[in-house]
């Protein structure tokens, strides 16, 4: 595993304690992706949340999309197991892999229709332009790619702090999605102010 991923399973091994706790406090714009999504999209088959976390937005897409069949996906197995618990109740069409996004999901079984990356990408440092590329090989013909995340900020003390925090904010992740998708939907959202902006992006 990579310096990378090591050091996140680290640091949500403590984190995953109060993760939920806290996150809903800047981690802007997570139900309304799926919102958005809902919107474009109209039943999707098989959906894949790369960086799945505890669960939260796996029970909003449960919710959104009750025929779907629903894959997430960390590298953390603290945060599985709260998302294996939060998902309890859709466990017979939500399934957890507990691994790295470094190569393909889909098999002989098909690809995906939708996938879901929320405030996961910001985080993988160096890689976060592979995972974008590598979602290409997971997406059916016509599928969707939808993330939320981060952005920037224009002051250096918060975008150090976020640093210290394993999150990368200089406006890299629109760059690329703008680079290797067409956008549907692409918003950008700010925190307390203007501390910080979040992006919100669907594409094809
Ligand atoms: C900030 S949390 C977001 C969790 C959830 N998506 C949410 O919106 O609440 C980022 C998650 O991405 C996971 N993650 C980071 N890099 C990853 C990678 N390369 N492969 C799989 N999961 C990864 C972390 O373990 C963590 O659970």
């Amino acid at each position: 595993m990579s310096r990378n991923a090591d050091s996140l399973r680290g640091y949500y091994r403590w984190h995953a304690k109060f993760y939920d706790l806290t996150r809903w406090a800047f981690l802007f714009g997570r139900r309304g992706l799926v919102e958005t999504v809902a919107g474009q999209i109209e039943a999707p088959a098989r959906i894949l949340e790369i960086g799945c976390g505890t669960g939260k937005n796996l029970v909003t897409l449960a919710e959104a999309f009750p025929s779907a069949r629903i894959t997430g996906l960390d590298l953390s197995s603290d945060m599985l197991d709260r998302a294996r618990a939060k998902t309890a109740s859709f466990a017979d069409r939500v399934d957890l892999l507990h691994r790295p996004y470094d190569g393909p999901v889909s098999d002989e079984s098909g690809k995906f229709d939708l996938i879901v990356i929320s405030y996961a990408l910001s985080m993988i440092n160096p890689g976060f332009d592979e995972v974008i590329a590598l979602c290409r090989r997971d997406l059916g013909e016509g599928g969707v790619i939808a993330v939320v995340d981060f952005h920037e900020t224009r002051w250096t003390w918060f975008r150090k702090w976020m640093g210290v925090n394993h999150v990368r904010m200089e406006g890299q992740i629109l760059a690329q999605l703008d680079a290797g998708f067409e956008a549907v939907v692409r918003r950008i959202g700010r925190g307390y102010g203007d501390l910080w902006r979040y992006v919100t992006f669907v594409g094809r």
